[in-house]
Order: C-alpha cells, then structure tokens, then sequence
C-alpha cells in the first residue's frame, strides 16, 4: 500500500515549499510537475518549436531525457545531463509552461511520466491536475490558494533572494495572467478536485499549511 498525497494550486500558493518539507520529512518521492511543463517548455523555446505545434511538442515532450537529482539541498533538474534548474525560473518559461500545458496531446504524452513517480515509500504529487486528473484516487488531496497579492509577494521575494531583478507589479500582472488561462483553459482547468480539502494560506504561515497536511494525513 503506498502512500499519495495530491497538492495541486496556483502560482505563489506555497506548493512547493511545503511539498519539499513533507516529502523529506516522510522520505517520499516528490513529484514536482511544473517542472516538467517548464522543461518541456524550456526545450521547446530552445528548439525554436512554436509553442501552439502540438504534434511536434508532444513527441518532444515524450523524448525528454529529463531527470531530478538531490543535491544535498534541493533537487538539481538536468535535461540531457545539464542542470537547467536556475534556466526554468524565469517569466518567459513560466508563461510558456502555461502556454503548451493547454495543449491536450501534451498533456496526454507526460501522463505515464508522472504516474511513474508513485513508487514506495510514498508520493508527494506538486501541480495543477494532480488531483483531479493524475491521481483522481489519491486518499488525501489538497488545493492550495491565496490571494493574487499575498501569492505575488511571495514570487518576488523567491526571486529577488535568487538574484533576479524583478518588478512586484509586473509579478502580480503575470501571475493573473497565467492563472487566468490555468483555471479556463478545456483541458485539465486548475481546480479542486471535488474531494479536496481548500487550504486558504494568504495568512497562514509554512509551518501551519505543512501542520494542517499532517493532520489531514492522521484520520
Ligand atoms: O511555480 P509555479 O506555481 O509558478 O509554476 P509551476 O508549478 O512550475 O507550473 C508552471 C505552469 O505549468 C503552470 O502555470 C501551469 O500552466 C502548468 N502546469 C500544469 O498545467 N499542470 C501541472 N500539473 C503543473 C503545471
């Protein structure tokens, strides 16, 4: 019987970092699925494949050789060997991620990819769908949120402690923006799964979002 626990949410809602504490804190494996939208976006961008080519973006993303490796801290992300991890974080891939995770063939063609991640110990699954689409049967689900303000903040201190020099404003705009299409787009729309526990974290800290999963994870 392995263990699976589903995060799904918008940008800037803490997914992320409270997914990285619960996954070292259990030894499960994490799924962090936005980095394969934003490697497979990266290559493509890289590859000078249009972003609306759907065929062509679903055999890349089929053909990805793309691997996450711990590196004492984090997780290092290589693609065909290089570590591409500080590349994935700008807005112009994050707008791309967005862009082709629309696309309903590349969707389809990282599923297998991210269903293999559900391996013994555990899974800690980070994403959009992960609840819904990915792992509908997932015995816990939650789906964070907070406030477009409160979530760009957090972006632009994430950024501004990792060198980019970034605007708040210019943050919140394309944060509204990918969330927009995230949450409309046909296939695969960012929503809570219908069994999802809704964790409200614009004035929650780290510490009480991670504190409510576990709880959460005990009945
Ligand atoms: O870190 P942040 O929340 O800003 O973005 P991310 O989780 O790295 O995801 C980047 C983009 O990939 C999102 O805006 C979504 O459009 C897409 N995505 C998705 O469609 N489905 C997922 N399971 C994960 C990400």
């Amino acid at each position: 019987n392995i263990n699976l626990v589903t995060v799904d949410g918008p940008s800037g809602s803490g997914k992320g970092t409270v997914c990285h504490i619960i996954a070292a804190r259990l030894k499960w494996n994490l799924l962090d699925s936005g980095a394969l939208y934003r490697i497979l976006a990266f290559a493509a961008l890289q590859k000078k494949i249009s972003l609306d080519d759907q065929k062509s973006l679903a055999n890349l993303a089929l053909n990805l050789n793309v691997s996450f490796q711990s590196n004492g801290v984090g997780v290092d992300t290589l693609l065909a060997g290089e570590n591409v991890g500080d590349k994935l974080r700008t807005e112009t891939v994050a707008q791309a991620a967005s862009q082709v995770a629309s696309l309903q063939l590349v969707r389809d063609a990282l599923l297998t990819r991210q269903k293999a991640f559900y391996k013994e110990p555990g899974l800690i699954a980070d994403g959009r769908d992960m609840g819904t689409v990915v792992f509908p049967d997932a015995p816990v689900k939650i789906f964070l949120d907070a406030s477009a303000e409160q979530r760009a903040l957090r972006r632009f201190n994430q950024l501004q402690s990792k060198g980019f020099n970034v605007s708040l404003a210019e943050i919140l705009s394309e944060i509204k923006e990918r969330d927009f299409r995230d949450r409309n787009r046909p296939v695969a729309p960012l929503k809570p799964a219908e069994d999802a526990l809704v964790i409200d974290s614009t004035s929650l800290t780290v510490v009480q979002v991670v504190d409510q999963i576990f709880e959460l994870m005990k009945l």
